[in-house]
């Protein structure tokens, strides 16, 4: 039985998960890169992204947003600050990493401290009403985060307006395909925190009335299934580090929901896109 999960709530869902700035600490402690002095941005990288595909993804999405040096990027959902320390580091970009969990938001900026990034400023907010004036960035990126917003049209508006004209948008996020029952959607929401999922053809539309013009949507499904395979994995070993911090109950659970995600996954019920757009 799935008992005590943590639903309908994405804070809660986010206080329970196995990726937290402890167990970016845990891990590397593990490695034996734990002397402040000696850590580095890159040390991070490994365990710091909370989304599919890696490094390679964000930078997938930065060559669709045209980031580069100093490109002003709101990272929105940013969670501890992983792509946007990338963005920062590698292209030479001046980030801002928005985030709504306090606990990820204050983990982002003592990540930042700890590899003395100082061009990601971390600001904790919602994507629904961005702490930004109109026109503030060239580029607006997300991965993965979009799901747990409901009004994703209303998200989509505020990237908009935040862009200085001609800005682009490039995120990636879950999507619905055939197939996928009301059921299996409510699931979705009640154990981690998916909402209203929208197939690449709906995405689209809605990337579009929200002003956006230039768009494109890639389906990444095929390219996901052995990503989220893998990460089934990672979650496995994070075993003992789960346990310890969040209790066997929590681990059991999240094994539970994790398994039943992939499995919508592998039965192409769900997938990824990766859309861009010009503001
Ligand atoms: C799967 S994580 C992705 C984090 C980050 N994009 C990454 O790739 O490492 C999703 C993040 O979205 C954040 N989030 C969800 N709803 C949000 C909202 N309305 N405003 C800002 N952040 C939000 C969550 O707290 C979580 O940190």
């Amino acid at each position: 039985m799935l008992q005590g999960i943590p639903g309908r709530c994405v804070s809660e869902f986010y206080d329970h998960h196995p990726i937290s700035e402890a167990g970016v600490l845990a891990a590397l402690a593990r490695r034996g890169r734990d002397d402040p002095a000696l850590l580095t941005v890159d040390d991070l990288f490994e365990f710091d992204q909370d989304h599919y595909g890696g490094l390679a993804a964000v930078d997938a999405l930065a060559r669709r947003a045209g980031v580069g040096a100093g490109s002003r990027v709101l990272d929105v959902c940013a969670g501890l600050g992983g792509p946007a320390r990338f963005l920062s580091r590698r292209r030479g970009a001046r980030v801002v990493a928005l985030e709504l969990h306090a606990g990820r938001a204050q983990g982002a900026a003592r990540l930042n401290r700890l590899v003395n990034e100082r061009r990601v400023a971390v600001v904790r907010g919602d994507a629904l009403r961005l702490p930004f004036g109109s026109g503030a960035f060239d580029a607006c990126l997300s991965q993965e985060a979009l799901l747990h917003i409901a009004d994703k049209p209303a998200v989509l508006r505020e990237c908009h307006r935040v862009l200085t004209p001609g800005g682009r948008l490039a995120f990636t996020d879950w999507v619905a395909r055939p197939g996928l029952g009301d059921r299996e959607r409510e699931r979705l929401w009640e154990w981690m925190a998916a909402t209203t999922l929208q197939t690449l053809e709906s995405y689209r539309a809605l990337i579009g009335h929200a002003g956006f013009s230039a768009i494109d949507a890639e389906d990444l499904s095929e390219e996901w299934r052995p990503i989220l395979r893998r990460r089934l994995e990672m979650y496995r070993a994070l075993r003992g580090d789960t346990i310890a911090r969040l209790g066997e109950q929590r681990y059991q659970e999240y094994d539970q929901l994790y398994t039943f995600f992939v499995g919508l996954v592998e039965d192409g019920k769900v997938g990824g896109g990766r859309f861009s757009a010009t503001g």
